[in-house]
């Protein structure tokens, strides 16, 4: 078992009604950034009951921000906002992407530099904004972690951007505002925390109790992912389903482990870079390519505990049989959600492939993930997913 140095500070407020609790949350504050997306929290009405809620505040705006986050305009944008109204305090209110915005928007404000330096570790940030989010969508864990991943377009960069000074103050939960989130993007979510997961699980060294809570986090995503989909309004399944997200990307279901490099990711971060995908899909069609790619006789126990543990697969059968019935699982799960399971599905031929894999062997430091991935072993696993 590894030693660690651990703290997640976020208050977490989860449930229905949830976000009554805005304005005591924001009372140490006077000057707020509200940043959301493309719109989504107007159709829900929850634009309309924070403005309500925070009547007695100074309230400016972001709005715009997309999917895959971009560095130029929205972080630009921004920062300069907080610097030129003296903001206090962000509050991000939709999924992943506000929030990973704003966080980079948080630590850009109080620094004086180009924040982009900040986001590529050229400078370490001192300090940041403090942040509070109302989360719109269940997947990336932002919410209760201290990264963000911003894009820049013209570098084909997404860099995942962590510091622990980017924590949310408090995160705010409310599952009833995720019944609106369409199936694609619920399965994509689903797709995102599993890999989460994954990227924990698969490694040299894990506890009993890690393996435990992963395995029970693999069976909690796809049973309430199922749910969610039948029933959109299903309060138990997106509120469960909520939880399982939120758990999958600050830490905490792997302290001890090795690290595994986080390899699925830093595949995706190149294709959602290059062509703007959606991120779940991008990893749920690189997962069990990479799984094919690193089987062997060094990782085929784990292999064999991921399929007996999770798909209940005999624990009789040949190693090898039961490994290879686990990656098919995995794969016809993602597929059973609707996934599209190609990358020429997304858009993506092989066109950029090489370029792609020498970008991420350059950039992503994967000669030293749980199995060391060689440019050339990219290219393979981009190959096979096509
Ligand atoms: O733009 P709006 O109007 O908000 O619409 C969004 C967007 O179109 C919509 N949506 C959000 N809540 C909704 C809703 N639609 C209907 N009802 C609701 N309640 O969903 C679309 C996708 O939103 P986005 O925020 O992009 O999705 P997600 O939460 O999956 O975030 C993805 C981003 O997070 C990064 C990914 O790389 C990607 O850029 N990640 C961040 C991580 C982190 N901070 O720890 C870890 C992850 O591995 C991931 O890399
Ligand atoms: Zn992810």
């Amino acid at each position: 078992m590894q030693n660690f140095d651990y703290c997640t500070p976020t208050r977490l407020i989860f449930g229905k009604d949830s976000v009554e609790k805005l304005p005591e949350v924001m009372k140490p504050w006077k000057r707020i950034l509200l940043t959301y997306g493309g719109g989504n929290i107007k159709k829900l009405g929850l634009y309309d009951k924070v403005k309500e809620l925070l009547k007695d505040f100074e309230l400016y705006e972001l709005s715009g921000i997309q999917p895959n986050p971009k560095y130029n305009p929205s972080v630009l944008d921004g920062v300069k906002i907080c610097k030129e109204k003296n903001i206090d305090v962000i509050l991000a209110v939709g999924g992943g992407s506000v929030l990973d915005c704003s966080k980079a928007i948080a630590a850009g404000a109080k620094y004086d530099g180009e924040t982009w330096d900040l986001i590529t570790y050229k400078v370490k940030a001192k300090e940041a904004l403090p942040i509070v989010d109302i989360l719109t969508l269940a997947a990336t864990g932002s919410e209760f972690d201290c990264g963000g991943v911003i894009s820049r377009t013209e570098t084909n960069d997404k860099i995942g951007y962590l510091d622990p000074v980017l924590f949310p103050v408090c995160s705010i939960l409310d599952p009833v505002y995720t019944f609106s989130v369409s199936k694609k993007q619920t399965a994509a979510g689903c797709a995102d925390a599993m890999n989460h997961v994954m990227e924990q699980y698969f490694t040299s060294d894990t506890t009993l109790l890690n393996d435990g809570f992963c395995e029970a986090e693999f069976k909690s995503l796809m049973e309430n992912a199922r749910a969610c989909l039948r029933n959109p309004e299903d309060y138990r399944a997106r509120a469960e389903m909520m939880l399982c997200c939120t758990y999958g990307c600050n830490g905490i279901l792997s302290l001890g482990n090795s690290p595994s490099g986080w390899p699925c990711h830093a595949i995706e971060h190149a294709l959602s870079a290059y062509y703007d995908i959606t991120h779940g899909e991008g990893l749920a069609i690189i997962t069990p390519r990479w799984m094919k790619h690193i089987l062997s006789d060094k990782t085929i126990d784990r292999f064999v505990k991921y399929g007996v543990n999770v798909f209940g697969i005999d624990k009789n059968l040949d190693k090898y049989e039961i490994a290879n019935k686990a990656i098919d699982e995995t794969y016809k799960f993602f597929e059973s959600i609707g996934i599209p399971m190609h990358l020429k599905d997304v858009g993506i031929d092989d066109s950029r492939i090489d370029e792609m894999a020498h970008h991420i062997a350059v950039n992503e430091g994967l000669d030293q993930a749980y199995v060391p991935l060689m440019e050339d072993d990219i290219r393979s696993i981009l190959l096979a997913s096509l």
